[in-house]
């Protein structure tokens, strides 16, 4: 086995723990950072060839401590209002901790004058490391099958879920393509200065998603369509941060204008492989939906 020379931020998350699970399938060492001991860092933990650092954006010491030694950096954070200053920080601490190359996880259609507030700072990190000299790949993938999982509560108790989409496609793709493509353009040549967007096979309405879960659950699924305000007075409730929700709702705008509905070919050119369908996921994820 040779040395630790991949860190993964975000480990604890949807992509980064899907991340660290491949890398492991495959014997390839990693570094997970995680911000606290909890269950799910001890999942992390007890994977062949992993590495914990504790370690947290907002600490740039910290930040120091866990890049060191590591060539390739997986950079991915949640959406917050502090996302762009953190991830930014980090990649400064990156050059001066030597690193070599940064993969970040991005979003399609980030640009710097999008109406939506998260493709704004993604490509402003995008641009910082861009401009930084260091290599870079930026996977930038449209909205996770896995997503769906949010609205696991309202599906589990009222067979219904809620969005203000209309009735407009979206390439919508699983986490677990996304993790690969990442997986590979950490530890394969050839990868450095690529932009990827990343889509599922098709583009799939939310009715359409609504009746594929429908057949996997064997009960009917509902989808209902509510206005951009309802949808932000719902994501409050749940406890969502006001910038947030704002943001949610410019992606929801977004994606309901028809704009997140092309479908790329990145995960078959990157893997080799086919990207998994809704069918696939709303198979393999029926169990949490029972
Ligand atoms: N959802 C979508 O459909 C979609 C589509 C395209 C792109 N994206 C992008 O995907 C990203 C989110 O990916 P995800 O769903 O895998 O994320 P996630 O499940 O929300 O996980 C976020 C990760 O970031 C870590 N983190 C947050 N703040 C931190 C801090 N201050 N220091 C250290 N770690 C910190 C969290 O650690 P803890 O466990 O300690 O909180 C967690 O591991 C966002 O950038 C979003 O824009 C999302």
């Amino acid at each position: 086995m040779t040395a630790t020379n991949i860190l993964i931020t975000g480990a604890t998350g949807n992509i980064g723990a899907e991340l660290a699970q491949q890398l492991a399938a495959q014997g390839i060492p990693f570094r997970a950072m995680v911000r606290k001991s909890d269950s799910k860092s001890n999942s992390l933990a007890a994977l062949p060839g992993a590495e914990i650092v504790t370690a947290d954006f907002t600490d740039p010491h910290s930040i120091t401590r866990a890049l060191k030694g590591i060539e390739k950096a997986f950079l991915l954070t949640n959406s917050s209002e502090q996302a762009e200053e953190l991830q930014t920080n980090f990649v400064d601490t990156a050059i001066a901790a030597g690193v070599q190359h940064i993969v970040k996880l991005s979003q399609l259609h980030a640009a710097a004058g999008s109406p939506v507030r998260f493709l704004r700072y993604h490509a402003a990190v995008e641009e910082k490391i861009r401009l930084s000299g260091l290599q870079y790949t930026f996977l930038r993938p449209n909205l996770f099958m896995q997503g769906l999982l949010g609205f696991r509560d309202p599906i589990v108790k009222l067979n219904k879920f809620f969005a203000a989409v209309g009735d407009a496609a979206i390439s919508i793709v699983d986490i677990r393509d996304i993790a690969t493509v990442a997986a590979i353009s950490l530890t394969a040549p050839g990868h450095t200065g690529q932009i990827y967007d990343i889509t599922g096979p098709e583009a799939l309405t939310h009715p359409q998603m609504a009746a594929y879960l429908s057949k996997a659950l064997n009960r009917s699924i509902t989808y209902i369509d509510v206005s951009p305000e309802e949808m932000r007075q719902a994501l409050l409730q749940v406890g969502f941060p006001q910038w947030q929700a704002d943001g949610l709702i410019e992606d929801y705008a977004h994606y309901a204008r028809g704009e997140a509905a092309a479908v790329s070919t990145a995960i078959q050119d990157v893997t080799g492989k086919a990207p998994r369908d809704f069918q696939h996921f709303a198979k393999d994820y029926a169990s949490l939906f029972m």
